[in-house]
């Protein structure tokens, strides 16, 4: 599936540990990435110029009206403060994993047997969700990324509905040092969040493969 180049601009809600760290491996990868937190652009400027040097600071509505895709790098319990009109017809990645001892306890998650991201994707009332870099820590993303057909290169699950935005986010993940392993559900996601085999294992793409089921050709 041809998608090179459909991607440039990234505008990523959330300008934490996680946020911080896919600008940089973004930013490395050539793409022209924005920070949003939570409130005015002024009090992401200096971590996005020291933690990410080349990121934008912009409030979130402006970030995200000229992206070409959308990270959320939020904590789950504050999604409800996520405006959700400016999501409605963008490709948005869901780094998110709910988190007990950080969100609280939220019956939605609790009960999430296919997935926090089906939970986020029904609350956000949007359709161009995609669930990628949650099995991976913040502090691991840079130091694994490898070249394409580095004998040490990791795998990075991607689960969602739509074949072709999961090729989109899967070319992405290639660029930014990763071998994409596609699941073709995104309520296959479940299988990337905590408390699941491939959370902190810094799998490779096999190693993906073998504990995962239906997967996508995105070669
Ligand atoms: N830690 C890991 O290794 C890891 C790995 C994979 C996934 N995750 C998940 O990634 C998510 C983020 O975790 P984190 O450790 O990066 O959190 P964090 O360091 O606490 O950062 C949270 C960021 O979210 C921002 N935020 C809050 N509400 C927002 C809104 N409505 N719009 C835009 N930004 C908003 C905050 O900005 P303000 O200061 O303005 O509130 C802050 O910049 C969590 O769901 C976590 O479970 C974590």
């Amino acid at each position: 599936m041809e998608t090179e180049g459909l991607i440039n601009r990234v505008a990523i809600l959330g300008a934490g540990r996680v946020g911080t760290s896919i600008a940089r491996t973004l930013i490395d990868a050539g793409y022209n990435v924005t920070l949003a937190g939570s409130g005015d652009p002024e009090n992401v400027e200096m971590i996005a110029a020291i933690t990410a040097p080349g990121a934008a600071a912009r409030w979130a509505r402006e970030a995200t009206a000229d992206a070409d895709l959308v990270v959320l790098a939020l904590p789950l319990h504050r999604l409800p403060t996520v405006d959700t009109a400016m999501l409605a017809d963008r490709l948005v990645i869901d780094a998110m994993n709910y988190w007990p001892p950080v969100d609280g306890t939220i019956a939605a998650f609790e009960d999430a047997a296919t997935g926090s991201s089906v939970v986020v994707r029904e609350m956000l009332q949007i359709s161009r969700l995609v669930k990628t870099f949650n099995h991976t820590g913040y502090h691991d993303l840079e130091p694994d990324r490898r070249p394409s057909g580095h004998p040490e290169r990791l795998g990075m699950a991607v689960a969602g509905d739509s074949p072709q935005d999961v090729a989109v986010v899967a070319e992405l993940i290639d660029r930014i040092g990763y071998d994409p392993v596609a699941l073709d559900r995104l309520e296959l996601g479940w299988q990337l969040q905590p408390g699941n085999p491939l959370f902190g294992a810094r799998p490779t793409a096999d190693d993906i493969r073998a504990v995962t089921s239906p997967v996508f050709d995105v070669a």
